[in-house]
């Protein structure tokens, strides 16, 4: 049985968007049917060509994931095994998941309690002569100081690749992210500020030896049909996707606008509450994909709003070190990235999207107000 809640406001709405967007995404699903290329062609050479516009990079490549962007990029830097790569300890699996894939080792980082970013003083603690990259994640939307990530990057002659999977339209100094010049990964997974239906991703960079070998690498090393110059893998993004992709991004800055406008407000009425509501800078740094604030009660906090119609996520509950995974292969344990730990246990997503109604804020706020703790 159901209890009965004033209003329910999930954590994600993606039928509220479809239904805006439905006569437009069925016009371009039905032109890929119509033209049978399923697999390359003109829908993904578009998206790749509106995509690499939009960042403000030279090139796009289109692949299948998130996580196949990053190992592509990985495997394009040319690293592999004996290499170390630092990590935040607080961000997705698979930007650990995909340094261990391709043979190198990730080598966590604690990070920032106030930017939740990786913390660059305890990466600096944990170079030592192989360590051969850096993954800066642009964690929650907000587009992290890639000027600082340069100059450490540079006095330890470290590669950068970023993980852009939860910032798509977030800048820097006006700079959008994934327009640095430097390998950049994209997720576009459904729940994405830009998400495909069903998997996809991107990875953009303004080197054109890099574009060539990571159209390669997602494409059975293959320049032809049947040549095969170098061992790829087939990582390719498909039409559908990306004819649904071209048609999404032309509403991401909208989308991207109302998240923002949605988080200052909540974030403001949050301010004398029972929680920590996050920063909100006031350029274009960050585009909410995440909406994360903390609470030492989180849990009772989580189950209040749940009570209440409310959901919420935790991104994310285990720090890369602790999990499963890792202490199998004898990471440090508890106790070893004290800030991520500490926010492990203390974070809270609360819903966040353009769809959100005025009603359905006023109530979350409410909700959070009265959680008595
Ligand atoms: C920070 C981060 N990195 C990597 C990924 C992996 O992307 P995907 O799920 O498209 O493989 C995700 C998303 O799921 C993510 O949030």
């Amino acid at each position: 049985m159901h209890s009965t809640v004033a209003l329910e406001v999930p954590f994600l709405d993606l039928k509220a968007q479809y239904r805006a967007l439905e006569p437009e995404i069925s016009c371009a699903v039905a032109r890929v049917l119509e033209s049978a290329q399923f697999v390359g062609g003109p829908f993904v050479e578009n998206f790749e060509r509106e995509f690499a516009s939009y960042i403000g990079a030279r090139y796009a490549v289109g692949v299948s994931s998130g996580t196949s962007a990053l190992e592509l990029a990985l495997k394009v830097a040319d690293i592999g095994p004996g290499d170390e790569v630092l990590v935040p300890a607080n961000t997705f699996f698979a930007t650990a998941e995909a340094v261990s894939n391709v043979g190198a080792r990730p080598v966590f980082t604690d990070v920032d309690a106030a930017s939740f970013h990786l913390d660059l003083s305890s990466a600096e603690a944990m170079i030592t002569p192989r360590t051969r990259a850096i993954i800066p994640v642009h964690l929650y939307g907000r587009a992290m100081d890639l000027g600082q990530v340069a100059e450490f990057a540079a006095a330890y002659r470290l590669r950068i690749i970023e993980d852009a999977a939860q910032a798509h339209g977030s800048a820097y100094n006006g700079a959008k992210v994934g327009g640095s010049g430097q390998l950049t990964c994209f997720s576009f997974y459904p729940g994405k500020n830009l998400g495909a239906y069903g998997d996809a991703g991107a990875v953009t960079t303004s080197d054109s030896d890099d574009a060539h070998k990571l159209r390669l690498l997602r494409d059975h090393g293959s320049p032809a049909k049947y040549q095969h110059s170098m061992i790829g893998t087939n990582a390719r993004l498909d039409s559908i996707q990306a004819a649904i992709l071209s048609i999404k991004l032309r509403h991401l800055d909208h989308w991207n606008q109302l998240r923002r406008k949605h988080a200052a407000q909540i974030a403001s009425a949050l301010t004398d509450s029972p929680v920590i509501p996050p920063e909100v800078p006031t350029g274009g740094e960050h585009v909410f994909h995440l909406f994360v604030v903390q609470s030492q009660q989180r849990n009772a906090l989580r189950n209040h709003l749940s009570a209440n119609g409310i959901g919420t996520g935790i991104h994310y509950p285990v720090p890369l070190h602790l999990t499963e995974a890792y202490q199998q292969l004898g990471y440090p344990g508890k106790g070893s990235l004290p800030t991520a730990e500490h926010l492990a246990e203390e974070i809270l997503s609360l819903p966040m999207y353009a769809e959100l109604t005025d009603e359905q804020i006023e109530y979350t706020i409410d909700a959070v107000q009265n959680f008595a703790g």
